[in-house]
């Protein structure tokens, strides 16, 4: 029954990533809170009004609050058993207070899942500047285990909407034309993710007793490419050939040092993939699940299947 599910609020749930959240939360029938600033929505951002529309459309009940309000954080963890954080770059040192606020509304709540999505940051190669972001994450984790409160890390490896519409190419942003830029020899695995589906698998593991102090990976079979076999793929769909220019790992980190902000970042992110192979491992049950085998029924987006809007 749709009242036994636990009530869900999510923190940065006006961002990237967060509305697919808040969304996936509204359509499985979960009471759906998403905290809102006072300056969420402002005059000359007609995008995040209308975001703010489409969540009471789907039912979503705002909280107005605030990171650094303390007593609002409070007031709106009060009113759910789930706490799901989405917060962008620059909030991810500050999720302690979260947590404070967490233990301060009675210590009723019985998931929180930090804003990670992205890759294990426990488990990863990673050079600066991504590095020192994960280690950011990393010490939300450690800060949630000391804090007894349940939690689950969702490491979701790549958004499909930020790797792929360059296939991959970490200095473009478009589809190749006649070359395609791969970073070190291509063979390593990435893994992609629709964001739909990153925000459906999250929503499962809410109230699911086997993701419990676990992380929580997102692998899809199908999603599961090496830079190579995603040039490949997109080759087979254009009947076009690329010239692929692969770019020696020193010259990677090299570049990674020379380029400007935020190009250094996504160079970075996916030499960790690309180059490292930091989206696959093996899993241990002691740490990890993985979510497309805890949830069979989910029929996820494949990349095949997203490739096709381009054409
Ligand atoms: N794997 C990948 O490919 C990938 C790609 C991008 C991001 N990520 C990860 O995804 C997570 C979310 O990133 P994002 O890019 O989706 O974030 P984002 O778009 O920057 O959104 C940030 C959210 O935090 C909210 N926020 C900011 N300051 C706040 C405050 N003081 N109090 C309450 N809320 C506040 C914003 O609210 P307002 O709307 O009010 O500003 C917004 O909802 C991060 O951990 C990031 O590293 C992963």
């Amino acid at each position: 029954m749709a009242s036994e599910k636990s009530k869900i609020l999510i923190i940065g749930g006006t961002g990237y990533i967060g509305k697919f959240i808040v969304a996936a939360s509204a359509r499985s029938g979960h009471p759906t809170f998403a905290l809102v600033r006072s300056t969420t929505a402002p005059a000359d951002q007609p995008a995040k009004a209308k975001l703010l529309s489409d969540f009471q459309a789907a039912g979503v009940t705002p909280v107005q609050g605030d990171l650094y309000d303390h007593e609002s954080l409070v007031k709106a963890i009060k009113q759910v058993d789930v706490v799901i954080s989405t917060v962008g770059f620059m909030q991810l040192n500050d999720q302690t207070k979260i947590i404070d606020a967490i233990k301060d509304a009675g210590g009723h709540i019985k998931r929180f899942l930090p804003s990670e999505f992205g890759v294990d940051v426990d488990r990863n190669n990673a050079v600066e500047p991504a590095k020192s972001t994960f280690v950011i994450k990393a010490q939300i984790r450690r800060a949630a285990e000391a804090s007894g409160i349940p939690y689950t890390f969702v490491s979701s490896n790549f958004f499909a909407g930020y790797f792929l519409p360059a296939l991959g190419q970490a200095e473009a942003t478009d589809l190749p034309t006649d070359k395609v830029v791969i970073l070190g020899d291509g063979n390593p695995k990435a893994i992609f993710l629709n964001e739909d589906d990153i925000g459906t698998y999250t929503i499962k593991a809410v109230d699911d007793p086997r993701t419990l102090n676990r992380v929580l990976y997102l692998r899809p079979p199908a999603n599961i490419l090496s830079h190579n076999e995603l040039v490949s793929l997109w080759e087979k769909k254009t009947g076009k050939t690329f010239e692929r220019v692969y770019v020696p790992e020193e010259q990677v980190l090299k570049q990674i040092q020379e380029a400007p902000l935020p190009v250094n970042v996504m160079l970075a992110l996916c030499h960790s993939a690309f180059v490292k192979g930091d989206h696959v491992f093996n899993i241990d049950p002691s740490f990890g699940v993985e979510a497309s085998e805890l949830y069979p029924d989910v029929k996820y987006t494949t990349v095949d299947e997203y490739l096709n809007r381009f054409l």
